[in-house]
């Protein structure tokens, strides 16, 4: 199954992701992460996309559109991947449609996580990251059992430089006026199911889980006809 997670900056997209990942074995590509990988590489993309990270705003859709195509195309396991953050735009999103209709890998489902800006802003300024292991965690909701010491490897823990309350609020307008419109996009295709981003995680998880669960045993009917 090809899934889509849409929703605004801090909504839980990637913590979702990595869940279901472990859990179901999906492929979990998120744009922002292979961004941020490419500008710590220092590759041409990296570059490229800098600056625009950093003040919160896109990078623009041809550098991204190219990115994540070829990575969707040189993954092992095309078959069942989670795109988080991706598409973004109205652009990305009929470029990315054309594109996997070529390869009859269609996206089946986009997953809209609804929440609210309160939320999501004290989600974004609380969010610490793992700078060896990339393991998220919120100083408030989900706090390692050290501060600032990751769980799981024991590395320090870091906050994103576009989590400063300047660029959070850039970026959830850039989410206002450039992504929200999906939300209608994917709509008016049928494929758009919604979560309650402003519940814990575990709760989350329960909705998506449940969702997931639906279509699958859908398809089953459909195949045993
Ligand atoms: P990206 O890295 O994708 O950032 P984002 O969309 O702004 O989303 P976030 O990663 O901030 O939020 P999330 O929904 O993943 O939340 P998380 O699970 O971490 O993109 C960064 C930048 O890259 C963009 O600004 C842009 O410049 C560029 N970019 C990326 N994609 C692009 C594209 N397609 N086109 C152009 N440019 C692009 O959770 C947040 C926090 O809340 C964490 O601390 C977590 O522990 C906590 N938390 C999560 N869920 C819950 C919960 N249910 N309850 C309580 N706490 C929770
Ligand atoms: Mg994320």
């Amino acid at each position: 199954m090809r899934i889509v997670l849409l929703g605004p900056p801090g909504a839980g997209k990637g913590t979702q992701a990595v869940i279901l990942a472990e859990k179901k074995g999906f492929l979990h590509l998120s744009t922002g992460d292979i961004l941020r990988e490419n500008v710590k590489k220092g590759t041409e993309i990296g570059k490229k996309a800098k600056a625009f990270m950093e003040k919160g705003e896109l990078v623009p859709d041809d550098i991204v559109i190219e990115m994540m195509l070829d990575t969707i195309k040189n993954a092992r396991e095309q078959e069942n991947f989670i795109l988080d953050g991706f598409p973004r735009t109205a652009y990305q999103a009929k470029k990315l449609d054309s594109e996997l209709d070529k390869l009859k890998l269609p996206i089946e489902m986009v997953v809209y996580f609804k929440t609210s800006i309160k939320v999501v802003t004290s989600r974004l300024a609380g969010r610490r990251l793992c700078s060896k292991c990339g393991a998220n965690y919120h100083i408030v909701n989900m706090p390692p059992k050290k501060q600032g010491v990751c769980d799981k490897c024991g590395a320090e823990l870091y906050q994103r430089k576009d989590d400063s309350v300047e660029t959070i609020k850039k970026r959830l307008e850039v989410y206002d006026g450039q992504t929200k419109e999906l939300i209608d996009y994917y709509k008016a295709k049928g494929i758009l199911k919604e979560v309650s981003g402003d519940l814990e995680a575990q709760k989350v998880y329960s909705e998506l889980s449940e969702i997931l669960n639906t279509c699958e045993a859908d398809d089953r009917h459909k195949v045993g006809r």
